[in-house]
This record gives C-alpha cells, structure tokens and sequence, in this order.
C-alpha cells in the first residue's frame, strides 16, 4: 500500500517534470494575451484587425525583447528615442507584476507577418 502510494507520487512527478517545455511556453504566451486584453491595450492598438487600427501591433515581434519591455515600462523614454508622435501617448505598465509584464513581452514577441 505505501509502496504504491510512493510509486505513484513518483509517476506523478515525472509527468510534471517531463511536460514538454513548449507546452509551458504555449501557456505562458497566452497569459500574456489575455494581459493583452485586460489591460485594454486594444484602446490604441490593434491585433489581427481587432482593437484600434492606428496602432496595429502585427509585426511587433520583429523588434527586440527589451525594446517591447522598453514600452512597456518606460514609453516616455522610448517615444523620445524613436521619435514618436502619435497622441494619446502610451501610458507606463511599470506596475503589472512581473510575471505578467514577462507573459506579455512572449505575447507580443509572436506577432510576426511571415
Ligand atoms: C493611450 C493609448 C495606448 C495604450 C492604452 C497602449 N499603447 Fe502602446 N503605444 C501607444 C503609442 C502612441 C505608441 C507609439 C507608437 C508610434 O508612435 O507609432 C505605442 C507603442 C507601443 C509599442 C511599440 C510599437 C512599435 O511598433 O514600435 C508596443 C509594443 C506597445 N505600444 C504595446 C502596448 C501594450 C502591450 C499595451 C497594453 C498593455 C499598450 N501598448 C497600451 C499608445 C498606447
């Protein structure tokens, strides 16, 4: 009885060490997107034909990681860098957790036009 208790502890725990890395991944993206959503980032932007054209968002993975952190969490510092003039600026998300802000870099970091 204590054996099988142990055996399947053990089993259980190499199933949740052998989940597939892109599986966590996958999960992670999607936290992001649902960030995405509820951080109303649709207001000035738009996905896929969804939220504000002005602002489509559909090749951002091109750009680095850190420059969609960049806006994340200092867009003053960033529209000065890059010139931008589009009004109502971008306010700062320096204040989502940083689980969150991490979810929704991987988000955005899978916008590509092929
Ligand atoms: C009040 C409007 C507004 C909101 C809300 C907003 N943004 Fe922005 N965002 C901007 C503006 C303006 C820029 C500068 C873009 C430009 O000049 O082309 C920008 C730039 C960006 C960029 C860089 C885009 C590029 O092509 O260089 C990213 C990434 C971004 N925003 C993501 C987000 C995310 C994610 C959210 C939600 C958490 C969000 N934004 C919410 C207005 C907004």
């Amino acid at each position: 009885m204590r054996y099988r208790a142990t055996a399947l502890a053990v089993l259980g725990l190499a199933a949740v060490v052998a989940r597939p890395a892109p599986a966590l991944a996958q999960a992670h993206v999607e936290r992001g997107m649902k960030i995405f959503a509820d951080s109303k980032c649709s207001l000035c932007h738009s996905v896929a034909g969804k939220g504000n054209a002005k602002g489509a968002l559909d090749d951002v993975g091109q750009l680095p990681a850190a420059e969609i952190r960049g806006w994340l969490t200092d867009p003053e510092a960033m529209r000065k860098k890059g010139g931008s003039e589009r009004k109502p600026v971008m306010k700062s998300f320096a204040t989502l957790p940083k689980d969150d802000l991490d979810a929704l870099v991987a988000y955005l970091q899978t916008l590509k036009k092929k």
